[in-house]
């Protein structure tokens, strides 16, 4: 009886939330997850606060939502290119998803994905992409919230995709286009927000051009020409350049070394900071950056360091991080401040390295 009721109660609850709740981003300067979930307030509010004796029937409840919301869908996709959108898009994706496309493609050839829209409930539901069969071996990364991802690319000729949502609250979800690239393509590498790409051919050899909408700076390299790599793999020369506001700091470091430091650095930095650098070396060369003093609010105030593996490293605290090196010929560094709190912030040493750098005995340099 008492089950029943608790039952009844919260999966009502949990029913009616299925249906009700998209939800909207509510972004806070500054802050990563800042979002407002209806769904774990009402579960906290109304399903926990039961009487110990109802308590221990809570937990049922996981099971209970989670096998009766379970719905899958995916498939496989062949063809030169295609579309791929979340189950309901845009009205919102059912919870307890577990959906997987696979693409395939000629083999020798790789896949291009593009994204046109994505809203993904932030760190409850996920879009994991596979470079390759939906194998853990193959995970790349695990894209959540709401802000547009780059495109991607790649290695091989298969690429997956899963849609995992939990029991409640949905958000507008995910519409992608994909399309089959010849070992000549680099395929195009899209618009960064507030860009403007000049240019529609691909192919190697071909130059795209980027600037800015008004207001607006452009950090990166301006121009971008396809290339084949020492694999023999058409690339990009350099990274989709970024548009910065014009009142925002930052900036594009090209010399083989230097300094980068937080604003007003050694004094303390200012609130509501939102710098970019973006460091660049040239095609094959990689770059390393040394920190020689780091102290920021611990969580709120931080470092984006993107470009070394693992893609994105998130900085913060008062420790001296260790060196990171990038994996390709460019780095970029993201600093935001939220609006209270201010310490010393960071100093950091970059120098380019040549890849195919020889040691005095003429040995190659190992690998790093
Ligand atoms: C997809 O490929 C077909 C040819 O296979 C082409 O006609 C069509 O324009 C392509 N669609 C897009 C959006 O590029
Ligand atoms: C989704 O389904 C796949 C098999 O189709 C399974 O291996 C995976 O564990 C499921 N993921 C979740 C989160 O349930």
């Amino acid at each position: 009886m008492l089950r029943a009721i608790v039952a009844a109660c919260c999966g009502a609850m949990l029913d009616m939330m299925a249906v009700s709740f998209v939800v909207q981003p509510m972004r806070m300067r500054g802050r990563r997850s800042a979002y407002f979930y209806p769904k774990h307030l009402c579960s906290a509010l109304l399903c926990k606060e039961l009487p110990p004796s109802l308590a221990s029937l809570l937990d049922l409840l996981p099971a209970y939502t989670e096998t009766s919301f379970i719905y899958t869908c995916g498939g496989t996709l062949k063809g030169r290119n295609g579309t791929i959108e979340s189950p309901g898009f845009p009205y919102g994706y059912p919870n307890g998803a577990n959906c997987t496309w696979v693409i395939v493609v000629e083999e020798g050839n790789r896949i291009q994905i593009v994204f046109q829209s994505f809203a993904v409930e932030e760190e409850y539901d996920f879009l994991s992409l596979y470079d390759g069969h939906p194998h853990p071996a193959n995970f790349r990364t695990r894209l959540t919230g709401f802000q547009m991802p780059p495109p991607v690319t790649s290695t091989g000729s298969v690429f997956s995709l899963r849609l995992t949502s939990d029991f409640a609250v949905s958000a507008h979800g995910f519409k992608i286009y994909y399309e089959e690239l010849q070992s000549s393509a680099c395929g195009n590498p899209g618009v960064p927000p507030k860009g403007i790409l000049s240019g529609t051919r691909f192919n190697v050899g071909d130059k795209i051009r980027y600037s800015c909408v008004t207001g607006y700076v452009l950090d990166g390299h301006p121009q971008l020409t396809c290339i084949t790599n020492a694999a023999n793999m058409a690339v990009w020369d350099f990274p989709v350049p970024i548009c910065r506001a014009e009142d925002t700091c930052g900036d594009t470091l090209r010399g083989s070394s230097g300094i980068i430091s937080s604003p007003n650095f050694p004094s303390e930095y200012y609130n509501n900071a939102d710098c970019t650098w973006t460091i660049l070396a040239d095609p094959g060369d990689t770059i390393s950056v040394i920190f020689t003093d780091f102290q920021t609010e611990e969580k709120y105030d931080y470092l984006e360091v993107e470009g070394s593996e693992p893609p994105t490293i998130w900085l913060s605290g008062m420790n001296v991080p260790s060196p990171i090196v990038s994996n390709k010929n460019w780095l970029r560094l993201h600093f935001v401040t939220d609006s209270n709190h201010r310490y010393k912030g960071f100093s950091a040493h970059y120098q380019g390295r040549h890849s195919l750098q020889s040691t005095p005995t003429g040995a190659p340099m190992p690998a790093v």
